[in-house]
């Protein structure tokens, strides 16, 4: 089933005394303006961390950040994530480089297939904070879609049968995928294609692949807004369901979370901050600005055990 803006949708700013917010698409997404990241007070800070949780990503144009601005602006948020792809730059091993050279020909790119971050960790991370500093002239934009929109417009037996299910979520089929697509490369995906034909894996890699399980419905810790916690990159299937059973499930729920109505798309420039609640949304990458370079650097925010 295709769903259009029905007036059940809401993603109207809120009025805010220290910034300002302006919608971005019907159904998430909102532009922060009258901000320097880079010294942020409490007052504007408080209804940041409001307009991510009502518009699930928002960000900022016109930021010239150092690594340490970034490092300091996300830690407002909280302590750092474990990051399931890189160590971080020299000298701040929080703040991950996600850089495709123009001489790059990987047939995929990191972040590339809609998902939530690293979901087959037991704590995924709650929030990622994505920096901008080179951008091809056109192409490389994200995409986001709603997760609780999705939830919220399903109907109500619907809900019901799928309220107390299991998702088990695996780094397998983009690790497989990484094999099959990505040329060897300094880069977060490229080091990791360099694992392809490995007699034996990394404990920490087949930890990532035997993964977690989380619910398939999730509620926000702050604001008690529930959402499904679903994605086809990395949920595999549905804790004590046959694959044919599950299957059905899972494709129809991503199907669904990921239709056009759900969803938002930034065109990046150089010095964008783009911030997003990974208990709220999904986002995806796309490889289409082959023969240019882009250089975004990424930190990610602790997240709790979904529940
Ligand atoms: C990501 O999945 O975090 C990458 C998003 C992007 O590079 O656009």
């Amino acid at each position: 089933m295709r769903l259009h803006p029905t007036g059940q949708f809401d993603n109207h700013a809120a009025h805010y005394r220290h910034i300002e917010a302006k919608p971005l698409a019907a159904a998430l997404g909102a532009e922060i303006s009258g901000v320097d990241a880079a010294r942020l007070t409490d007052a504007q800070f408080e209804e940041i961390r409001h307009a991510l949780f009502r518009h699930k990503m928002i960000y900022f144009r016109g930021q010239k950040l150092t690594h340490a601005d970034h490092e300091r602006f996300s830690l407002r948020f909280g302590p750092f994530a474990e990051d399931a792809y890189t160590q971080g730059v020299p000298g701040h091993r929080d703040v991950h480089p996600l850089i495709k050279e123009a001489s790059d020909a990987s047939k995929m790119v990191f972040g590339e297939g809609w998902h939530t971050d690293s979901p087959f960790l037991p704590e995924p991370p709650s929030i990622t904070i994505l920096r901008s500093v080179q951008v091809p002239p056109f192409g490389g934009d994200t995409m986001w879609a709603s997760s609780a929109l999705a939830y919220a417009m399903l109907s109500e037996t619907y809900r019901r049968l799928i309220q107390d299910l299991r998702v088990r979520f695996s780094l397998r089929d983009v690790l497989a995928a990484v094999h099959e697509s990505v040329e060897l490369s300094d880069s977060p995906i490229g080091r990791l294609a360099a694992t392809r034909g490995a007699e034996r894996l990394s404990a920490d890699l087949l930890r990532k692949i035997d993964g977690s399980a989380h619910p398939m419905v999730r509620t926000h810790p702050v604001t008690g807004e529930k959402a499904l916690y679903v994605d086809p990159s990395y949920g595999i299937g549905i804790e004590g369901m046959l694959p044919e059973e599950s299957q059905p499930i899972l494709r129809y729920l991503t199907d669904h979370l990921t239709q056009p109505a759900f969803t938002c798309r930034l065109r990046w420039e150089a010095d964008m901050l783009t911030l997003w609640d990974n208990r709220l949304c999904v986002h995806q990458a796309y490889n289409d600005y082959q023969g240019h370079r882009r250089e975004l650097y990424r930190t990610t925010v602790v997240g709790e055990k979904p529940a």
